[in-house]
C-alpha cells in the first residue's frame, strides 16, 4: 500500500519523435539516423531512406498530435515527455538559421499540451542526430558537434522559453557505450571504433550537456535542466567477491555519466579504466569549467529492467533481452524480449541514487513492451485487456511509493510510450507500450486508428487518485 506520494508529484507519459511522429521528409525536415536504421538501432544501416522502415510514418502523431493529445488529457496527465526531432530544427545539422515550419510544429504541439494543463518535457537529443552530422562529421567524435548543438538549443530555448520549463539534455546518455550510431550519431562502424574516440565523444556531450545547462539557465533561470541516464541496477551472480568486484565495475560503467553530470567532474576511479585502456581524454580551455558550474538541476532516468555481473562469464548464457551485457538473473521472469522484470529494482536504483547523489529524481521511462491483442470490450468496443501491463506497472509504481516514503526526492513519472511507437532497439510496432493501441502492424499495414486499453482506465485512476489506488 503507498501512503503518499507528494502532491505536486508529476504524473504523464513519454514518447520520442522519431518513433512516432512520421513526416520523416514533411515541411523541410531532413533525415536523421533513425531514417536509416530500418531494423533498430543495432541493425543495419541504409544508404537513404527505405520503405520497410515504420518510423518514416511512426503513428503519424505529425497529423494526429491533436487527437492524441486530447487522451492524454483524458487520462489526466500532468506532465508530457517527447523529443524534438533535431532535423526538423537544423535539417542538415550545421546550418545557422533554423527551419521555421519545423518551430512552428512544436509550437503547436506546445500550445495543445498548455491547454490542458500539461507541461512539456523535452528531451533536446532523442536518438535523431542529423544524419548529415553522422556521415560529415562522425557525430560526437567531432568537437564541432558542441557547436552545433549550442545552436540547436540555444534556438530552442529563446524560442520556447515560456512554453517548456523541463528540459532533459541527452537521452540514455550512457547508451552510446552500446549502440554509437543511434545514440551519438558515430557513423564508425563500433568494432572499428576506437575506445580513445569513443570517450572523447561522450566528453564532448558532456561538455555539450553542461553548456546547455548554461545558456538554459541565462535564458530563463526557471528552466529545470536535468540529465537522463538509462539506468539498470547490477547485481553480482553470487556472493563471490570475485563477482562483486565484477558489479563494481559494471556500476561504474554508468555511474560515470551521471557523477560528471551531478559532481561536475570526472571520477577518480575512471583514470585507471582510461591508463589500462590508453585513453586520454582532450580537454579544451574552458571544459573543466563548464562542467563544474553547470551541473544538472535533477537527474532523470529510464529505468526497465535490472541485470548480473559475473567474474566468470564463461560459465553462464547471456539472455535475449541482454543487449546492454550481463546476464539474466535466475531469481526473475523476463518479458517476451526477453528484458527482465525486477519492480524492486527501481526501488533500488532510486535509492542508490539518492543516497550517492541527494539530488530530485525523475523516471522518465519505464513500462512493458508486450504483444497486444485487440478484442471486444464489454461495450462493444475494440480494446485491448492488458492485466499483464496493468500488474507491471502497479508493481513498479508501488516501488516508487516505498522509496518516497525512504525520503527519496522523486518528482515525477512518465510511463515509456504512453501510446504504441516504433520499438527503438527491434524498430518493431508489435512490442507495444502504451495505454493506447495504435492500429499499425510490423508489415506497415493498419488503419492508425486509435483505441484505449484497459491500462487506459487503471492509469487515469492513479493519477486521480494521486497514487493511493496503486
Ligand atoms: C529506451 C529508449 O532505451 O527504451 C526509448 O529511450 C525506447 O527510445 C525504450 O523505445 C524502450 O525500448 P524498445 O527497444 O523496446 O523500444
Amino acid at each position: 500500500m503507498v501512503k503518499k506520494f507528494p502532491e505536486n508529484f508529476l504524473w504523464g507519459g513519454a514518447t520520442a519523435a522519431n518513433q512516432y511522429e512520421g513526416a520523416y521528409d514533411a515541411d523541410g525536415k531532413g533525415w536523421s539516423v533513425q531514417d536509416v536504421t530500418p531494423k533498430g538501432g543495432f541493425g543495419v544501416v541504409t544508404e537513404e531512406p527505405t520503405e520497410d522502415n515504420l518510423k518514416l510514418v511512426g503513428i503519424d502523431f505529425y497529423n494526429r498530435y491533436k487527437e492524441d493529445i486530447k487522451l492524454f488529457a483524458e487520462m489526466g496527465f500532468k506532465v508530457y515527455r517527447t523529443s524534438i526531432a533535431w532535423s526538423r530544427i537544423f535539417p542538415k545539422g550545421d546550418e545557422s538559421e533554423p527551419n521555421e515550419a519545423g518551430l512552428a510544429f512544436y509550437d503547436k504541439v506546445f500550445d495543445e499540451c498548455l491547454k490542458y494543463g500539461i507541461e512539456p518535457l523535452i528531451t533536446i537529443s532523442h536518438y535523431e542526430t542529423p544524419l548529415h552530422l553522422a556521415r560529415e562529421y562522425d557525430g560526437w567524435t567531432n568537437r564541432q558537434l558542441i557547436d552545433f548543438y549550442e545552436n540547436y538549443v540555444r534556438t530552442l530555448f529563446t524560442r520556447y522559453k515560456d512554453k517548456v520549463k523541463y528540459w532533459l539534455t541527452f537521452n540514455e546518455i550512457n547508451s552510446v557505450l552500446h549502440a554509437p550510431f543511434m545514440s551519438g550519431g558515430i557513423a564508425t562502424p563500433p568494432e572499428k571504433l576506437s575506445k580513445q574516440d569513443l570517450y572523447q565523444a561522450i566528453h564532448h556531450e558532456l561538455v555539450a550537456s553542461a553548456l546547455a545547462t548554461k545558456i538554459g539557465h541565462e535564458i530563463n533561470p526557471d528552466f529545470q535542466i536535468g540529465c537522463m541516464v538509462l539506468a539498470m541496477p547490477t547485481y553480482p551472480m553470487t556472493p563471490n567477491p570475485d563477482d562483486v568486484v565484477a558489479k563494481l565495475e559494471a556500476d561504474r560503467q554508468n555511474y560515470l555519466f551521471s557523477d560528471i553530470h551531478v559532481r561536475g567532474k570526472y571520477p577518480s576511479y575512471i583514470k585507471k579504466y582510461f591508463a589500462d585502456n590508453n585513453i586520454e581524454i582532450q580537454f579544451a580551455e574552458g571544459d573543466a569549467e563548464l562542467l563544474a558550474e553547470h551541473t544538472v538541476d535533477f537527474i532523470s532516468f529510464s529505468y526497465y529492467m535490472s541485470t548480473t555481473e559475473t567474474a566468470t562469464p564463461e560459465k553462464y548464457e547471456r539472455g535475449r533481452g541482454n543487449i546492454l551485457g550481463g546476464f539474466p538473473n535466475p531469481y526473475l521472469e523476463a518479458s517476451e524480449w526477453g528484458w527482465q522484470i525486477d519492480p524492486k529494482g527501481l526501488y533500488i536504483v532510486l535509492n542508490e541514487f539518492y543516497d550517492r547523489y541527494q539530488i530530485p529524481l525523475f523516471i522518465v521511462e519505464n513500462g512493458l513492451g508486450a504483444v497486444d491483442k485487440l478484442v471486444e470490450g464489454d461495450d462493444g468496443e475494440l480494446t485491448v485487456i492488458d492485466d499483464y501491463r496493468i500488474d507491471y506497472m502497479n508493481d513498479h509504481l508501488v516501488q516508487v511509493g516505498k522509496a518516497i516514503e525512504d525520503g527519496v526526492e522523486v518528482m515525477g513519472y512518465t510511463s515509456w510510450g504512453c501510446i504504441d511507437l516504433v520499438s527503438a532497439s527491434t524498430a518493431q510496432m508489435s512490442k507495444r507500450y502504451g495505454f493506447i493501441y495504435v492500429d499499425r502492424n510490423d508489415d506497415g499495414s493498419g488503419s492508425l486508428d486509435r483505441y484505449k486499453k484497459k491500462s487506459f482506465n487503471w492509469y487515469k485512476e492513479v493519477i486521480e487518485t494521486n497514487g493511493t489506488s496503486l
